[in-house]
């Protein structure tokens, strides 16, 4: 049965600083979802792969070089079956790269569901994840109730990149097995009825 297939992921890391702490994050939960077996993951660092950030006139194709930026993300989250976003806060919102992905796809995550992991300073990258869930709405895609959070993300982890608190742990399976009920049946219904509302 379809439903058995393994979910392919994608864990789109929106945090592309210099210096940034992202990596140790999503290098955790990539961790977390492929030792389940039943996940896949494609890591969409999009400091690996920065895409355009200056949005053609309507109807105008885009030049080569900025299609192929593209190219290196957009088949990637069109292939996922569901995504967990990586993301830290900055002012109260999320990181201006992961809002340019977003703003640059829109079938690519209809009728999918997003899990957050989130990390900042005093906050946990709580309200990052609050307007996340807005936008991603608009989308048409569903949210995931249950997140992981880290305040004060740089000092949370040991040398080995791993949360000094188990209850971080135990929150990500929560969140993996909740993103895993949602997906399979959207997976078999976008197949069955592809997204076109
Ligand atoms: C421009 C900027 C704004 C920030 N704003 C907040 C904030 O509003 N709330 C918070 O808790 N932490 C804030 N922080 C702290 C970051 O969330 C924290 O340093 C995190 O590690 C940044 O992720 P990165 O290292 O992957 O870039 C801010 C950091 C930066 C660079």
């Amino acid at each position: 049965m379809s439903t058995e297939q393994n979910l392919d992921v994608a864990v789109v890391l929106g945090s592309t600083r210099n210096g940034r702490f992202g990596p140790v994050v999503a290098d955790w939960l990539i961790g977390h979802l492929e030792a389940r077996g039943d996940m896949t993951a494609d890591l969409v660092d999009l400091a690996a792969t920065p895409l355009p950030t200056v949005m053609p006139s309507w109807g105008v194709e885009l030049p080569e070089q900025e299609r192929e930026l593209l190219a290196a993300v957009s088949p990637r989250l069109a292939a996922a079956d569901a995504f967990v976003f990586v993301t830290p806060e900055y002012n109260h919102s999320f990181p201006a790269p992961l809002k340019n992905a977003i703003d640059w796809h829109n079938q690519q995550w209809h009728g999918k569901p997003i899990a957050f992991v989130s990390y900042g300073g005093l906050s946990g990258g709580l309200r990052a994840v609050e307007q996340l869930r807005v936008v991603m709405a608009e989308l048409n895609a569903v949210t995931i109730r249950n997140t992981v959070s880290f305040h004060g993300a740089a000092q949370a982890f040991d040398t080995d990149g791993k949360p000094k608190d188990p209850a971080a742990d135990a929150a990500a399976k929560t969140m993996l097995d909740q993103l895993d009920w949602w997906a399979r049946p959207l997976r078999d219904a976008r197949r069955a009825r592809p997204f076109t509302v």
